[in-house]
């Protein structure tokens, strides 16, 4: 499909590749985005990553409150990160935002649910649902007139779909939003000098890539609290460990399958899951390798995991390339 012309990246555009190529586009943003919006109000849904934090930290030096950020937890969020989006841009960066927790309702629809393309449309169909439901309160007040989205150059080079059912959430029916899209010229690289720039904290900026069904793509067939729960704290554990290496793997994370194994505990037999070690190098997620551990940490992280997860009685690496094997395990 062709780019429409307003969409392509000016020529005369230089890479921003420091903090003060950053700082002018910052400057000019600021601009360009009060000219834009003026005295209008502006709805984003701000997910914690890279692309929609930018997008935000933007909005909030140009508009400061005429910008809502609306932040839909669906529970299968990693550990911690709701209560980061709500630290950086509620308490320190003043932002008017919502904060929805909506995992009860996730969680209830996609009970028994084994299928993987189900799960992802399920998903993907409540976010649009639980934004559009808050929008729309918001609407009322005639003021709102556009609909911020982190929208990234790669994102209109591929066209494939994914932001809009992931992170954007479609326009609300029946009300009808201007677009503003400060960051869609960059690459991804560009974007994460911009959030330095901006004062974005590195856990923010240098973000891991992370799915838009996020745990819901790990805790593979249907989806319990408890496995879920047990997924959620060894991937803290795994973030935690192999976050201390130089360099870290492009991306690392753990599954945990729908499947138990026999254990021993207190002379007794016991059934538990086992986690999954998943640790990818690639430079564009089509073809992936895996990186060596060190045994010490392996073992340090198994001995965490086995120790502090309830529920867990294996832990083991995935050594499989991509292909054989996809990055994900849904
Ligand atoms: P696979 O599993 O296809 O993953 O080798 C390639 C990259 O894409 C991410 N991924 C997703 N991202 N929605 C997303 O936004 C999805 O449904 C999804 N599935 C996989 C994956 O984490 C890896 O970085």
């Amino acid at each position: 499909m062709a780019i429409a012309k307003e969409n392509i990246r000016p020529e005369s555009m230089v890479r921003i590749t420091n903090s003060d190529l950053a700082s002018k586009f910052i400057e000019s943003q600021i601009v360009a985005l009060k000219e834009q919006i003026g005295n209008g109000k502006v709805i984003l849904a701000l997910s914690g990553g890279v692309d929609s934090s930018v997008t935000a930290a933007l909005l909030i030096k140009a508009i400061g409150k005429n910008l809502t950020c609306i932040h839909v937890n669906h529970g299968l969020l990693r550990k911690g990160e709701p209560e980061q989006v709500i630290k950086v841009f509620k308490e320190e960066l003043n932002a008017d935002l919502i904060y929805v927790d909506a995992t009860d309702r996730f969680l209830d629809k996609l009970a028994n649910v084994n299928d993987p393309e189900k799960k992802r449309k399920i998903i993907g169909a409540e976010f649009i649902e639980v934004f559009n439901e808050e929008a729309r309160k918001l609407a009322k007040d005639g003021n709102y007139k556009f609909l911020a989205q982190g929208t990234i150059y790669p994102d209109i080079l591929e066209s494939d779909g994914v932001k809009a059912h992931h992170n954007v959430g479609g326009l609300p029916e029946g009300v009808s939003f201007e677009l503003v899209e400060p960051v869609k010229f960059l690459y991804k690289d560009e974007v994460r000098v911009v959030g330095k720039a901006l004062g974005l904290p590195d856990s923010m900026v240098y973000r891991q890539p992370f799915p838009g069904p996020g745990l819901g793509v790990r805790c593979t067939g249907a989806i319990t609290r408890d496995r879920l729960n047990a997924l959620r704290e060894a991937d803290a554990i795994v973030r935690e460990e192999i976050g201390k290496l130089n360099p870290t793997p492009w991306q690392y994370f753990v599954t945990v399958p729908d499947l138990k194994s026999t254990g021993i505990k207190d002379g007794k037999r016991i059934e538990g899951w086992a986690v999954i070690i998943r640790c990818v190098d690639t430079v564009d997620a089509i073809t992936a390798t895996v990186p060596e551990i060190p045994y010490t940490v392996l073992k340090h992280i198994t001995d965490r995991i086995l120790k502090e997860v309830s529920g867990v009685n294996r832990v083991l690496y995935d050594l499989s390339p991509k292909p054989i094997a996809t990055i994900e395990w849904e």
